[in-house]
């Protein structure tokens, strides 16, 4: 390693990580290192520009804390998150498209029935969300858990919003023994990720914007299948083609302003008129 030049210091560098202890980390590592040279040499990075980029990523983690994680938010803004959850879903091609979990999270909300109405005293109009859930096999999951999470009218979540109930548009219900779920809720609204911070700066500079299309977070979890993680986007929202952090799939934008047919007023005959319907089947992997 005295003579370290041009032409070497990259096979250099990953024979100085070669006994890597763990055989993954130790290919992820060399990968790593060929790649983020052979960057540095296409784009020719200047002195100038590496200490740019180094002064980015310390801003990234001073605004990086308990509550607020801007690198997983960076992350988000290039297509990385969304890329590996990609990857991730190629295991079991029967199973539905999943998506980004989002920063919004909070595991053991209350438990609400199957076909409750979640929207509270919320305002904005009321969607009922309904389908069925099986495995890839096709085995209805019966007694899968659902966990559903959205904003306010206002665009925050609860947990962003001190003046909202702590479990705001929250909840946990549980499927029928066919795995059908119903609940009902208030129509969520776009709303804009954290934009005064490295991000932030990352999407002004790219000429993007930080908003995402209006969508209900939904956590599947059954036994014997993978936990599932997805999103039911509006196809109406003006953002529907444009989300900051490119989490839309085409088969979970569905219209928030279709009208129930009269099954469905039947159906949902204890749900507050008037609603809309959004029907939405899920298909989990097998673990
Ligand atoms: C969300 O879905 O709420 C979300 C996802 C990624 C980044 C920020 C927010
Ligand atoms: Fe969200």
């Amino acid at each position: 390693m005295r003579n370290v030049t041009y032409d070497n210091i990259t096979e250099t560098v990953v024979q100085a990580y070669a006994s890597t202890a763990d055989g993954r980390t130790g290919d992820i590592l060399a990968l790593l290192i060929r790649r983020l040279h052979d960057f540095v040499r296409e784009a020719k990075l200047t002195p100038r520009e590496w200490e740019a980029a180094m002064a980015f990523l310390a801003r990234a983690a001073a605004s990086t804390d308990e509550q607020r994680n801007e690198f997983i938010l960076l992350s988000d803004l290039l297509g990385v998150s969304a890329l590996v959850d990609l990857i991730d879903g190629r295991r079991d091609k029967n199973a539905s498209i999943t998506t980004l979990m989002g920063p919004f999270y909070v595991p053991k909300t209350p438990v609400i029935l199957n076909g409750a109405d979640l929207s509270g005293g919320n305002d904005g109009e009321r969607i009922v969300v309904y389908g069925r859930i099986r495995a890839s096999d096709d085995e209805p999951l019966g007694g899968a858990q659902i966990e559903v999470w959205q904003n306010a009218p206002n665009g925050l979540y609860a947990v962003q919003d001190p003046d909202q109930p702590e479990h705001n548009l929250r909840g946990t219900l549980h499927a029928d023994e066919d795995g059908n779920y119903a609940f009902a809720t208030a129509k969520p609204i776009s709303y804009q990720v954290p934009d005064d911070g490295a991000g932030g700066e990352l999407v002004r500079a790219g000429g993007r914007h930080c908003w995402r299309p209006a969508h209900i977070h939904i956590m599947i979890s059954a036994q014997g299948c993978r936990r599932h993680v997805s999103q039911i986007f509006d196809a109406g929202d003006p953002y529907i083609d444009e989300d900051a952090v490119f989490g839309v799939r085409g088969p979970l934008a569905v219209p928030y302003d279709q009208q129930p047919s009269e099954k469905e007023l039947t159906r949902f005959a204890d749900i507050h008129r008037p609603f809309n319907v959004a029907n939405v089947d899920f298909v989990l992997a097998r673990a």
